[in-house]
């Protein structure tokens, strides 16, 4: 049964917004100084957290997201915090929308997990199409064994398999998390080839 993210967002029923950016993608973007500064996007980013920081780190940054009220509320915070020239997030669907134009990186965090399983292939074909050849896929997924979801638990191996045949697995590490998270999160980083 898909899920009403508009209606949880209307009732305030967020329990995965923690208020911040992901503890690992904080860290990854303190300490890679040194990639080109192009252009982000963060599908599936809610409130804008991971977009913001994206762009706070030099990055043009864009999220999308299915609800509307997060959407705004997101831009709302771009605004508030004097981010409007280097980031924006706008309303779609990540899985089944033409991309708006092609990333140089792609940042997963908690919508892998909230997405039904059966929707993931769609998933890896939409990470390959709003990224440039060459673009990377950063993804910090949580590997939790829960069926019954959102959220929808998943293995390394898993998700390995199932981007193996669009990426490059260029590195993998167990990120720093949220307190209710820690050592339940993989992050990968990938090439789109
Ligand atoms: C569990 S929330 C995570 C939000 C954010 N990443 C965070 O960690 O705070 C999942 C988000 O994905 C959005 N979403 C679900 N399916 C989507 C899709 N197909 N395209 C774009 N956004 C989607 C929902 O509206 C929701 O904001």
């Amino acid at each position: 049964m898909s899920t009403d993210w508009e209606a949880l967002y209307q009732k305030g029923d967020t329990g995965w917004d923690k208020g911040e950016p992901s503890p690992g993608l904080v860290d990854f973007l303190a300490a890679h100084s040194e990639f080109p500064r192009g252009k982000a996007l963060v599908p599936g980013c809610g409130r804008g957290h991971d977009v913001r920081a994206w762009a706070a780190a030099g990055f043009d940054a864009t999220g999308f997201d299915l609800a509307p009220s997060a959407v705004r509320d997101s831009n709302d915070r771009i605004a508030k915090e004097g981010l409007s020239a280097k980031a924006r997030v706008l309303e779609g669907n990540f899985l089944e929308d033409q991309p708006i134009t092609q990333f140089d990186w792609l940042f997963e965090h908690t919508l892998y997990c909230a997405i039904q399983p059966a929707q993931r292939d769609a998933y890896a074909a939409a990470a390959a199409r709003w990224l440039k050849p060459g673009g990377q896929f950063l993804a910090i997924h949580y590997l939790i064994p829960d069926t019954e979801g959102p959220p929808f638990g998943c293995t390394r191996d898993e998700v390995v398999a199932r981007f193996a045949s669009r990426f490059e697995l260029l590195g993998e590490w167990t990120p720093r998390s949220y307190p209710n998270r820690t050592n339940l999160e993989l992050a990968l980083r990938w090439r789109r080839t």
